[in-house]
């Protein structure tokens, strides 16, 4: 018998707004051909005004701690993954732990974007194989649509993200047979900083020669919107996580064709895709939710896998494989029992 973590609660939650393409159209400049063409996105929700990251992630948890059936007083540590926090500090998972009422219990934020899941999970994942903890909840949410330029000439990122949010619990398990008990068989996680400009948020922040971390020059220069240059991303995203998920199943002696579910991240279909056709999966067996929430970045594996829960595609004992690529660059795959 081994120490485990394994996913005892699912939980997602999206505003009730959607954002068609055809609404964007009449903000910027682009169309819904291009976008459905492009990146597969028919449409997106956005949340109005008074709603912050921690208040759709409070509604995410709320529902993984309930399907995971405890008591919300059993958690004992909350990471966090968004990369549009409610406020630069302190974290997000200090706001969320005071909605959701628990108090003393550590919050840890990660800060890996469209990684950022999976980073939280592999950490969680090492706390509780360490013995320290037994029940972690673990988000990822989003708010892009405060944070985009919804000018005419913001079409270039503006289409692709939308809010919302996922959690789930993680919960310590004694694995008697590797093969078949539900838990979390391996991760890998990469980052490789020399990319870090293709695709960033320049600014507020110290990283510029001015005394003050946000001044009206870094804003009339539009540096407090995301900048990317979509092509490296795009060639680097299908390379990184199709290698991360191959070194990571051969390590684990995992064989492709035995993966009930890949739960990819979403950024575009095309790269989805690409990744399928590369390593010969059958697109039936890749779940793919960008065509009705855009990239919602670290929300996006446990929005997606919820959803698959709901549709009846994820079920309990089956075999399931992550992987997701975003700024830093970033990259992680994962191999779970569900
Ligand atoms: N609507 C209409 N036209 C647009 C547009 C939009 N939203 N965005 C860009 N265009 C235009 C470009 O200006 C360009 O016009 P030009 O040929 O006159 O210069 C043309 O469409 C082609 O642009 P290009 O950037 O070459 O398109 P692409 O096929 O590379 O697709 C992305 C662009 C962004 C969809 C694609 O590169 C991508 O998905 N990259 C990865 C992005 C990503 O995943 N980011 C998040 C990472 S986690």
């Amino acid at each position: 018998m081994a120490l485990s973590s394994k996913i005892t609660g699912v939980g997602s939650f999206v505003p009730e707004r959607v954002v068609t393409n055809h609404d964007l159209e009449k903000m910027m400049n682009t169309s819904d051909e291009w976008i459905q063409q492009r990146t597969g996105i028919v449409e997106r929700r956005w949340v109005d005004a008074n709603t912050s990251t921690s208040d759709l992630a409070l509604k995410a948890s709320i529902e993984a701690i309930e399907n995971a059936g405890i008591d919300k007083n059993d958690l004992d540590m909350i990471i966090f993954a968004t990369l549009s926090p409610d406020h630069d500090f302190p974290g997000a998972g200090c706001f969320l732990q005071d909605k959701l009422g628990v108090p003393g219990i550590p919050t840890l934020d990660i800060r890996q974007q469209c990684t950022g899941f999976l980073y939280a999970m592999s950490i969680a994942d090492k706390f509780i194989k360490s013995g320290s903890n037994k029940n972690i909840l673990v988000i990822g949410a989003e708010i892009h649509s405060k944070g985009l330029d919804r000018s005419p000439e913001g079409r270039n990122v503006g289409v692709l993200f939308g809010d919302g949010a996922g959690a789930i619990v993680m919960s310590a398990t004694d694995v008697k047979d590797g093969k078949a008990d539900s838990h979390i068989i391996n991760c890998h996680l990469h980052c490789d900083g020399s990319y870090a400009k293709e695709l960033w948020l320049p600014g507020p922040g110290t990283g510029f020669n001015s005394e003050n971390r946000c001044d009206q020059k870094m804003l009339d220069e539009g540096l407090h919107f995301p900048q990317m240059n979509g092509k490296v991303v795009f060639v680097n995203a299908v390379k990184k996580m199709s290698q991360s998920l191959i070194n990571l199943c051969k390590e684990s002696e995992v064989k492709f064709e035995d993966i009930d579910l890949f739960l990819f991240h979403q950024a575009n279909l095309r790269i989805n895709s690409k990744l399928a056709e590369m390593m010969g999966i059958p697109e039936e067996k890749v779940f793919n939710t960008i065509q009705k929430y855009g990239n919602t970045t670290a929300a996006t594996i446990p929005l997606g896998m919820h959803d698959a829960v709901k549709e009846g595609k994820l079920k309990p004992g089956m075999l399931v494989a992550s992987a997701a690529f975003g700024s830093g660059f970033t990259w992680a795959s994962s191999l779970y029992r569900f």
